[in-house]
């Protein structure tokens, strides 16, 4: 028998999905960009394994490499060095770790509807309950503070907020940064802010919650800046004495990251940054493509994501987003049903436009034929 624990958590939405697909699918269900990462990281990466860089390293990172994650964040900051900067095994594993570290069985900790998949479940694991705070479709997809303060009791112990977000794109502008630290002040609150997307902005200006606040952890990863999701690297910022504990549990998943892919991640941030840029640049073109195309589908209603590279549109077609997601997988196109990121999913879809244009196209096609064979039946 397994633990209680274990029984607890189900396999994700997405996953499933990907398990259903048939060969050849158009695929719009993924989170990873479709770009590999750039030839000085993977020059490094090859020199570090033959260089001998093959064993354990420090549980917080190599200090070379911390350093210059600190470095960035300096510009926030003054104060931030690389006590403030623990290297992980992705942004799963560090979001895990500050969970493990933050929160206690009973404890309750708001996650956002919709929301990324990994909080609810991390809450869980830790025997602490999740309280779904809404993101208003007509609000953007931005949270309602009144509705924050009618969540809130004695038990809250965190906020979990990710700017640009996974599913809905939207992206907190600095008004709405401000007043989720005045909240998280006046309610004792850590603030674990999921930052993941910050170089995929395509409106106004990404805003971190680094420097501006004492109660905020920043998870970060170079999966999508430097797409190598299958790498398994990221990082943490926190404030010092927490970083010494997040570090703890951060030992005890993983006694410390990969060694050699840290030496290709620190060429990255020395020489790498053209890549990023280009590769921002055709989401941005591809975020045009697909926002258009949606807007002229009938029944499909967007707002139009300001960052990440997922758009989020509301299908008022019959049946559920699931049934829906399932008749376009059978006609060959992979989406995410939106309520696999939370009720308030419910009648979205989550496409990504981490695909080439010429599958975007292919992709909307079938979701228009599929649009219209639902509304006319
Ligand atoms: C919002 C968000 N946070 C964190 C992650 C985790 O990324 P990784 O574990 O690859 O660093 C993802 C991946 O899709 C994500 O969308």
């Amino acid at each position: 028998m397994v633990s209680e624990r274990a029984r607890r958590v189900e396999i994700s939405g997405i996953r499933k999905m990907f398990e259903a697909a048939p060969p050849n699918a158009i695929n719009l269900g993924l989170g990873e960009p479709d770009f590999e990462p750039p030839k000085v990281v993977l020059d490094a990466l090859c020199a570090a394994v033959q260089g001998r860089m093959n064993h354990y390293g420090p549980s917080a990172g190599l200090p070379a490499l911390r350093e210059k994650i600190a470095e960035r964040y300096r510009e926030l900051d003054s104060e931030t060095g690389r006590e403030n900067v623990i290297v992980t095994g992705s942004g799963s594993e560090g979001l895990m770790a500050v969970a493990l570290t933050l929160y206690d069985p009973g404890d309750e900790v708001l996650v956002p509807n919709p929301g990324f998949v990994l909080y609810p479940p991390h809450a869980k694991l830790c025997g602490a309950n999740p309280v779904f705070y809404d993101l208003i479709e007509k609000k953007g997809f931005q949270p309602d503070f009144d509705q924050l303060e009618r969540l809130v009791t004695p038990k809250t112990r965190a906020i979990v907020v990710n700017s640009p977000s996974n599913p809905t794109g939207a992206v907190f502008p600095r008004a709405t940064v401000e007043r989720v630290i005045s909240f998280a002040e006046e309610h004792d609150l850590t603030i674990v802010s999921d930052e993941v997307y910050e170089e995929m902005v395509y409106e106004g200006k990404f805003q971190s919650f680094w420097g501006r606040t004492d109660r905020a952890v920043i998870v970060n990863s170079f999966s999508k800046t430097l797409a190598m999701t299958g790498w398994r690297i990221g990082f943490l910022v926190a404030p010092r004495a927490l970083a010494v504990e997040i570090n703890k549990l951060h030992y005890h998943l993983m006694a410390c990251p990969s060694t050699p892919a840290q030496a290709a991640v620190l060429a990255g941030l020395e020489h790498g940054g053209a890549e990023t840029r280009a590769m921002v640049a055709e989401f941005r073109v591809r975020r045009g493509l697909i926002s258009r195309a949606l807007a002229k589908i009938p029944g499909v209603s967007l707002v139009p994501p300001a960052g990440a590279f997922y758009t989020f549109p509301k299908l008022d077609w019959p049946g559920t987003a699931q049934e829906i997601a399932g008749t376009l997988l059978q006609r060959g196109l992979i989406t995410t049903p939106g309520d696999a990121f939370g009720s308030l999913g419910a009648n979205h879809l989550r496409l990504s436009f981490a695909a080439s244009r010429e599958n975007l196209r292919k992709g909307l096609a079938i979701l228009r034929t599929v649009g219209a064979e639902l509304r006319a039946s």
